[in-house]
């Protein structure tokens, strides 16, 4: 994990390598992987020996490919850009025109990687596929049967996997195999980019480098968690895909599941890829498998009608365009998970995660349980508030506790008050897409942030007999919320039935 701000003396210059990203022209290079690259440049934290290949389908792309990433970072950048550092990042940059279905289009890149070796004696390769799902497989056996995934006379060769990483448990398992056989799991790196959050990390930080957490992060003590990542922004553009996807699939297995992992997990022995990615293993393994019929009962999924959030109008989802007109899939999906090991058992994990709602807001809520109220029955005191620790992740980076305490005065009355640690009160950080430390870490070869097969597939099989419910179930008990609101009904019912409920998702 470095910070991209300043190079200090701990941070490592990553070997000499060259770059070679597969799906250049497309949105996600443009937005967040040579914006990542450029930060890195200025930070000083890019190899003095380094090149970009860009790898495009067709000849046309690649002879602009030069300006036309120059336009897209100018758009997506994340600090100003200074002409120099984008002339030295992309004064490195060489574009080929390669197709998967063609095995004689490697020949372009295999020449590309000789020169790079030749004039600069650069020999590791990163293989970063910014590509769509169905691509990675072509890709990684193009890749391998040229024989440019293997590792000799001490070159490395890593190849770079964007999500979303299967569809269902079956697929990521098949995907994962596949991989396997053309590369070592030290040479994957699954991307999930909530990783790459520094509140995201700092879960770790917070559980385990404090004493006063870790003895109260237990069943003994927490009532309940709450996992929350609502968006404002609706479908969009995006129909197709997410036709395909939906909410549950595109967030919970992956975003959440990693902010639940961090959560659960045992303390790790080492802080290393090994024993960090072990023990967020096991906490999704532990996660109880449901039958069909409980993973009905302890899910909502909604989908958002026509509605208005702040100045905007957002139109039914039905309505989008390459979205069907009687479609039933998921923008919104709420669940109950419990965990089933010493440390959990009995303590409910409500998962929320929706899009077109009221606020942004993604949040971790510990509760814990109620002190006993006995003493305070004597006085005016009606009730207790509720005891919270929130890690804040957006939009406020930080965390926050919420006690009781006593309101000045004669009498005794109590009121819950909030203490607050803001990130941005303490550290100064440039901004960055949030992709810097992800791509830095590969290049230095610490896949600590990166998933490994075993937690991917974990994941999966958590949510399959909710996928496999609903799909059965089809429109029946799809749950109608209007947009600009804080999601269905049902979701608010999921948890009153336990006697409790949500945060609220537009607080400050
Ligand atoms: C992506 C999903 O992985 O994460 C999007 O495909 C979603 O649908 C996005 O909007 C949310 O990321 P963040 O960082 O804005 O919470």
């Amino acid at each position: 994990m470095m910070n991209a701000d300043t190079v200090n003396a701990r941070e490592r210059i990553p070997d000499s390598c060259c770059f070679v990203i597969f799906g250049v022209t497309g949105d996600l290079s443009h937005r967040l992987v040579i914006p990542a690259l450029y930060n890195l440049e200025e930070s000083g934290l890019l190899p003095e020996k380094f090149c970009i290949i860009g790898v495009t389908r067709t000849e046309t792309q690649s002879k602009t490919l030069k300006t036309d990433l120059m336009k897209g970072l100018e758009k997506h950048a994340t600090r100003p850009v200074k002409q120099e550092i984008a002339d030295k990042l992309f004064g490195c940059l060489t574009s080929i025109h390669a197709d998967p279905s063609d095995p004689k289009s490697v020949e372009n890149l295999k020449a590309q990687l000789e020169k790079a070796r030749k004039d600069k004696g650069v020999t590791n390769h990163l293989f970063y596929l910014a590509v769509p799902p169905g691509a990675f497989k072509p890709i990684s056996e193009m890749l391998g049967a040229a024989g440019l995934l293997k590792e000799k006379d001490g070159a490395w060769r890593r190849l770079v996997i964007e999500k979303p990483f299967g569809t269902d448990l079956q697929s990521a398992k098949q995907l994962n195999a596949d991989l396997l056989k053309l590369a070592d799991e030290h040479q994957i790196y699954r991307i999930d980019h909530y990783l790459g959050k520094e509140t995201v990390q700092n879960i770790l930080v917070l559980r385990f480098a404090n004493g006063m957490f870790e003895p109260i992060w237990n069943r003994n003590h927490i009532d309940h968690v709450q996992i929350t990542v609502s968006e404002t922004i609706d479908v969009g553009t995006r129909g197709s895909f997410y036709e395909q996807t939906g909410a549950l699939r595109d967030m919970v297995p992956n975003h959440l599941f990693q902010l639940m992992a961090l959560v659960a997990m045992e303390p790790p022995s080492r802080f290393d890829a090994h024993s960090v990615r072990s023990e967020k293993g096991e906490a999704l393994a532990a996660i109880q498998t449901q039958t069909e019929a409980e993973a009905l009962k302890n899910s909502v999924r909604g989908q958002y009608l026509a509605g208005r959030i702040g100045d905007r109008q957002v139109g039914y989802y039905r309505q989008t365009k390459d979205v069907s007109p009687d479609s039933t899939v998921e923008t919104y999906a709420a669940l109950k998970l419990t965990i089933d090991n010493w440390r959990w058992a009995g303590v409910p994990f409500y998962l929320r995660t929706g899009k077109a709602l009221a606020a942004k807001r993604t949040e971790v809520a510990i509760r814990f349980k109620q002190a006993p109220f006995s003493m305070f029955r004597t006085t005016e005191v009606e009730r207790l508030s509720q005891n919270y620790l929130v890690i804040g992740i957006e939009p406020t980076e930080g965390i926050m506790l919420q006690f009781n305490t006593k309101v000045p005065g004669p009498q005794v009355t109590i009121d819950g008050v909030e203490m607050k640690f803001r990130y941005k009160d303490y550290f100064k950080a440039s901004p960055n897409t949030g992709y810097e430390t992800l791509i830095y870490d590969c290049m230095i070869g610490d896949n600590i942030l990166f998933q490994r097969a075993d937690g991917v597939e974990a994941g999966w099989a958590a949510v399959q007999p909710f996928l496999d419910a609903w799909k059965k179930a089809g429109g029946k008990g799809l749950a109608m919320y209007q947009a600009g609101t804080d999601g269905p009904e049902e979701a608010h019912e999921l948890l009153e039935r336990d006697g409790r409920r949500w945060r609220a998702i537009d607080g400050e």
